[in-house]
């Protein structure tokens, strides 16, 4: 695996302190509504009959569980540079079909053109360079193929957005260090939420990375975003 650049170690570190409760804090931080996101983003994936799926950044592996579980014969591997939150998911029966791998995202170990689709959750807006991070995903991702990624959005500026912003600065840190145990690690995630790309300009980076029919989706008052894009036949 490519050596993490000091950005990344700081996340990598991050990762594995919550891995153990990452899964719960999740579960209650999004009411429940996490699994549906995932699936939407395994559904725009399109992967054939018996696909390959490379998910990218799978931390405990969920993208990828889901996967396995609509097409039980899917192959799915799991990428991440974060070893302790891969460990923390092999654990379920699906869990231990994922083809477990560790990957820096800006540097992924495969050849060209090798997955039906690639995923991510949560991912780009923990990269450096988002526009690398794509570049990659598209390289791995045979002609036709697409690319799905899901990820938080900056609050929209509406009538709820004071609603949203002392949820996330307030109620997420609370909570992370109610379950985790981490207070630093749940203030990061509204912060990075906040500085993050709006969904039309990682519309734009998608594109700039060579994608084409890209679409979007926003969920839970637009702070959540499932982006499509396809690799060029
Ligand atoms: C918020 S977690 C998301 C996990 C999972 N995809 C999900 O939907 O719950 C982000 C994951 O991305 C991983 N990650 C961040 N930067 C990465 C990079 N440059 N290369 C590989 N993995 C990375 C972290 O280790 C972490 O497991």
């Amino acid at each position: 695996m490519m050596k993490p650049t000091d950005h990344g170690k700081t996340i990598q570190a991050m990762f594995s302190g919550i891995a153990g409760r990452y899964d719960l804090v999740n579960r209650l931080m999004t009411l429940g509504r996490d699994a549906a996101w995932r699936r939407s983003v395994v559904i725009a994936a399109g992967l054939p009959p018996g696909g390959r799926l490379l998910d990218i950044g799978t931390g405990t592996g969920a993208i990828a569980t889901e996967a396995l579980g609509r097409d039980p014969a899917a192959t799915a591997v799991g990428a991440d540079f974060t070893i302790d939150m891969m460990r923390a998911g092999k654990s379920g029966d699906l869990g231990r079909r994922i083809l477990w791998c560790a990957a820096d995202a800006v540097g992924l170990p495969f050849a060209d053109n090798t997955f039906d689709a690639v995923t991510s959750g949560y991912l780009i807006r923990n990269v450096t360079d988002p526009l690398a991070a794509f570049g990659e995903q598209v390289r791995v991702v045979r002609p036709g193929g697409r690319v799905v990624c899901l990820d938080t959005s900056p609050p929209p500026k509406n009538l709820i957005y004071p609603c949203l912003t002392f949820f996330l600065s307030r109620v997420i840190p609370f909570l992370g260090e109610r379950i985790s145990g981490d207070r630093d690690a749940y203030t990061y995630l509204p912060e990075s939420t906040r500085k993050f790309m709006s969904p039309e300009t990682l519309a734009r980076v998608m594109a700039r990375a060579g994608m084409i029919q890209i679409r979007y989706q926003g969920f839970m008052f637009g702070t959540m975003c499932v982006h499509q894009g396809t690799k060029p036949k």
